[in-house]
């Protein structure tokens, strides 16, 4: 009896806190901007068209309008993609995950096997090529000229051209954000790498250790720069997601010995 009653009590208590828990868990989630509400989802499918571009060593995907340089070093590898015009948004799609299924064309492989690429350049327009004859990546278009081992995942590479259905995903990356130093000793410019979550950049402010936070400018594709003496200082960034408006703090990422040339990694990251 005892035993019983003893149980009963602690299960109504228990009962209780969970519930004030629950509770609490709930009214957090609708009123701040917790983790949850920021989370990337997937969007819907849309439709597209895709091409290739180089060979099935990648070589030329390298060095591409995202400033990542050697797809390889900074982790993207094979997996990528040049966006039209209208998908890139002037650099700011740079980093952004897609899934890219054939669809319709007899060139597709069975199935339907899914590609999961990064944006990491630009297709641009060609003006002299009509936008439905050779002009693909001409606005308005949706286009995405993928690395060849990338849409040989998805169509035979004969095809030249397939229709493609495409949708932002999140992006899984392993670790924090990653910085890449350049400039000199009065102007920084950095290159932002690894970016889970929505993968896209929309702003930037570094803050060395004597200073406030700066807020830095868009350069070119993923890169952003702050016009200001920052050598000898620890560095801290503040980086606000594109899409989500998400806004993360990596504190004293680079030390006060860093230097141009060398990438730093810190421990936060969107996803
Ligand atoms: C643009 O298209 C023209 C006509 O086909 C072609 O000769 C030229 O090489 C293209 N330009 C680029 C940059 O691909």
């Amino acid at each position: 009896m005892a035993s019983s009653s003893s149980t009963s009590s602690c299960c109504s208590w228990l009962g209780l806190v969970m519930a004030v828990l629950a509770m609490t868990v709930a009214s957090f989630g609708s009123s701040s901007a917790a983790v949850p509400s920021t989370r990337f989802r997937p969007t819907a499918w849309s439709l597209a068209h895709a091409t290739f571009y180089g060979d099935e060593t990648a070589s030329e995907t390298m060095g591409g309008a995202c400033g990542y340089g050697n797809l390889y070093n900074s982790g993207y590898g094979t997996n990528t993609a040049a966006l039209s015009t209208v998908l890139f948004r002037n650099g700011y799609a740079c980093g952004a995950c897609f899934q890219i299924r054939c669809v319709t064309s007899p060139w597709c492989y069975r199935g339907s096997p899914i590609a999961t690429v990064t944006a990491t350049n630009l297709c641009p327009p060609n003006w002299s090529q009509r936008s439905d004859a050779g002009g693909w990546c001409n606005p308005p278009r949706a286009h995405f000229d993928m690395s060849k081992p990338a849409f040989m995942q998805i169509a035979q590479w004969k095809a030249g051209i397939v229709p493609v259905m495409y949708r932002r995903v999140p992006c899984v990356k392993r670790g924090g954000l990653r910085f890449t130093f350049q400039g000199n000793s009065y102007w920084l410019l950095v290159y932002v790498m690894n970016v889970g979550g929505a993968g896209d950049v929309a702003g930037m402010w570094v803050k060395g250790s004597r200073t406030g936070w700066i807020s830095m400018s868009h350069n070119w594709g993923a890169s952003y720069q702050a016009f200001a003496t920052l050598g000898g200082q620890a560095l801290s960034f503040k980086v606000t997601s594109y899409t989500t408006r998400q806004t993360i703090v990596a504190w004293n990422v680079a030390p006060p010995s860093w230097s141009v040339g060398l990438t730093y990694q810190a421990t936060a990251n969107f996803y």
